[in-house]
C-alpha cells in the first residue's frame, strides 16, 4: 500500500490511447493525477506537465480507461469465506480492470441490517477496489417483509436487491418500489417467476431435452420483467433490471424506455458470448465465433454437463445473445455487469442438477468482451463506456471517468496481449468458469484506485 507522501503526489500517464467516454475523448493522450483525484485529461499536448511530475510513458497501443464498475459481484463475505471473501473479491476486481464493485447481498446474514452493511463497509476498508454493498429489498431476502430500507440506504446501501432469491410477490414488489422512491435509490431484480422456472438447471429447449436437463423457460424471466416494468408505471421509482439473458426482456425494456419509464438494464459477459450448446460441450455462439475469427482455427470441443456452464439465468440461444448485442448497441441495455459468482470446487465438482449456479467472471471479463472488439462487433468506446461510465451514471455513483475533479479510478489494457485462462492463477477463490484453457486477447496491464496503483500484471 502506498504511503501518504505517494498518495499526494502528482503523476502524469502519457502515450497511450485514452478513451473517457464521459466526454467523448478518444485520443493519444495523457492523464495527470493529483492525490486521489484527477486534474487533467486530454489529447497528447493539450495537458501541460507541472514542475515535479513523477511521469510515467506507456505504450501508445495500450489503452488508458476509467476504472471498470460493476453493478453486480457476489463478494460472499460475510458468511461464504471458502467462496469468496471481500478482500479476494476486490483483488480479482483489480485484476480484471474493476475499481468499484457493487456487492450483492445474499450473504450469510443477508446483507439487511445497518450492522452487516457496516460490516461490509469496514472490512473493505483497503481493499485494492472500492465496495459499494447493495441491500437486500426483504428482511432475510425471504421475501415477505420489508427491510428497513431508509436505515440501510443511510448506512451506505447503493440500491436494494433480492439477487439470488428473486421477489415472487407482487404486493411486496411495489411496496420496495414506492418506499425506494424518495430515497432515489434504484431497486435491482433478478428477473425469475420461481413458479414457472421451477428447478430447471438451463435454459428449456432441444439441447436440454437431449442432455435430459430440466429446463429453465425464457418466459420466467419476461413475465417477472413485464410485472415489474408495470409497476415501475405505477410507482415511477427507479429499476435496474440484472442480467437480461432472453431476447424478449430486451424488447420489454426498449419499449419501457420508449415510455420514458425510469428503468436501466444490464448483461453479464457470459450471456452476450455463450450459448446452451457449451453445457453440451458444443461451443457456439460469439465467443467461439470470435475466437475462430480470430486464431483462423475452431473452438475446441468442451466438456459435456460442464458445471461450469450452469449459471442463472442460464445460458440461452445464439439468437437471444444476438438481441442482447442489438441492445447494447442501441442503449437498451445501460451496463455490462459481471455477476461474478464464485463457488468452491465442492458446489460445482457434482452432478448438473446439483451443482450451484454461478461463473466467476471478474478476471475474464474484458479479454472475452474484447472478441467482440476485435472482430467489428462492438466499438472500443461503446464497450468501455458500458463497462464505466454508463454504470456509474446509472446508480449516480463517484466513479467512471477520466474528467478533472474525477477519482483517479484508472485500468491501463494492452488491446492485444495474448494469454491463457488459468483459473488457478485468479486471485479469486472462485475457480468455476467454463473459458478454462481458452485463449483470449486483451489483458489488463495496470489498475489504479484513487491515484494508487494497486494492480500491475507481471
Ligand atoms: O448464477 C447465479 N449465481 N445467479 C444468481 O442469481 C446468484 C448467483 C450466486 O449467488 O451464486
Amino acid at each position: 500500500m502506498a504511503t501518504d507522501e505517494t498518495a499526494n503526489e502528482t503523476i502524469l500517464l502519457r502515450g497511450a490511447r485514452v478513451i473517457d467516454p464521459s466526454q467523448g475523448l478518444d485520443a493519444p493522450g495523457a492523464v495527470l493525477i493529483q492525490g486521489e483525484r484527477i486534474v487533467a485529461s486530454g489529447p497528447i499536448g493539450t495537458v501541460s506537465v507541472p514542475d515535479g511530475v513523477r511521469v510515467i510513458d506507456l505504450p501508445a497501443g495500450w489503452v488508458v480507461a476509467p476504472g471498470f464498475v460493476d453493478l453486480h459481484a457476489h463478494l460472499r463475505e460475510p458468511g461464504f469465506e471458502a467462496k469468496e471473501t471481500i478482500q479476494t473479491g476486490a483483488q480479482a476486481a483489480a485484476r480484471g480492470g474493476f475499481t468499484t464493485l457493487c456487492c450483492m447481498p445474499n450473504t450469510q446474514p443477508v446483507i439487511d441490517s445497518r450492522a452487516t452493511i457496516e460490516y461490509v463497509l469496514h472490512v473493505a476498508h483497503g481493499a485494492p477496489a472500492r465496495v459499494r454493498p447493495i441491500a437486500a429489498i426483504s428482511k432475510g431476502e425471504a421475501g415477505r417483509e420489508l427491510s428497513e430500507m431508509g436505515e440501510l440506504a443511510e448506512a451506505g446501501a447503493v440500491a436494494f436487491s433480492d439477487d439470488g432469491r428473486p421477489v415472487q410477490s407482487s404486493h411486496l414488489m411495489r411496496s420496495a418500489l414506492s418506499y425506494a422512491a424518495p430515497l432515489g435509490l434504484p431497486v435491482v431484480e433478478h428477473c425469475q417467476d420461481d413458479d414457472l422456472v421451477g428447478d430447471g438447471v438451463m435454459h428449456e429447449g432441444q439441447i436440454a431435452t437431449m442432455l435430459g436437463l430440466k429446463g429453465w423457460p425464457a418466459a420466467g424471466e419476461t413475465i417477472t420483467l413485464a410485472r415489474d416494468l408495470e409497476l415501475v408505471r405505477l410507482t415511477g421509482a427507479r429499476y435496474h433490471a440484472a442480467h437480461l439473458s432472453v431476447a424478449g426482456a430486451v424488447d420489454l425494456v426498449r419499449a419501457a424506455k420508449r415510455d420514458g419509464l425510469p428503468v436501466t438494464a444490464e448483461v453479464t459477459p457470459h450471456h452476450l458470448l455463450l450459448t446452451d450448446a457449451w453445457v453440451a460441450g458444443e461451443r457456439t455462439g460469439p465467443l467461439a465465433e470470435a475466437l475462430a475469427i480470430m486464431t483462423g482455427e475452431p473452438l475446441a470441443t468442451g466438456v459435456r454437463y460442464d458445471t461450469n456452464t450452469k449459471v442463472n439465468p442460464p445460458l440461452r440461444t445464439a439468437e437471444d445473445c444476438a438481441a442482447l448485442l442489438d441492445g447494447l448497441l442501441d442503449g437498451t441495455i445501460d451496463v455490462i455487469a459481471t455477476d461474478h459468482a464464485p463457488h468452491t470446487i465442492v458446489d460445482k465438482d457434482c452432478e448438473y442438477g446439483e451443482a450451484a449456479f454461478g461463473i466467476s467472471g471478474l478476471e475474464t471479463a474484458l479479454g472475452a468482451l474484447l472478441t467482440l472488439v476485435h472482430t467489428g462487433k462492438l466499438p472500443l468506446a461503446t464497450l468501455i463506456a458500458t463497462l464505466s461510465h454508463r454504470p456509474a451514471q446509472a446508480w449516480g455513483l463517484d466513479a467512471g471517468a477520466l474528467r478533472p475533479g474525477a477519482l483517479a479510478d484508472i485500468t491501463i489494457f494492452d488491446p492485444d496481449e495474448w494469454w491463457t485462462v488459468e483459473p488457478a492463477q485468479f486471485a479469486s477463490r472462485g475457480k468455476n468458469t467454463p473459458l478454462t484453457g481458452l485463449r483470449l486477447r486483451g489483458r489488463v496491464r495496470q489498475t489504479w484506485l484513487g491515484g494508487r496503483q494497486v494492480y500491475e500484471a507481471q
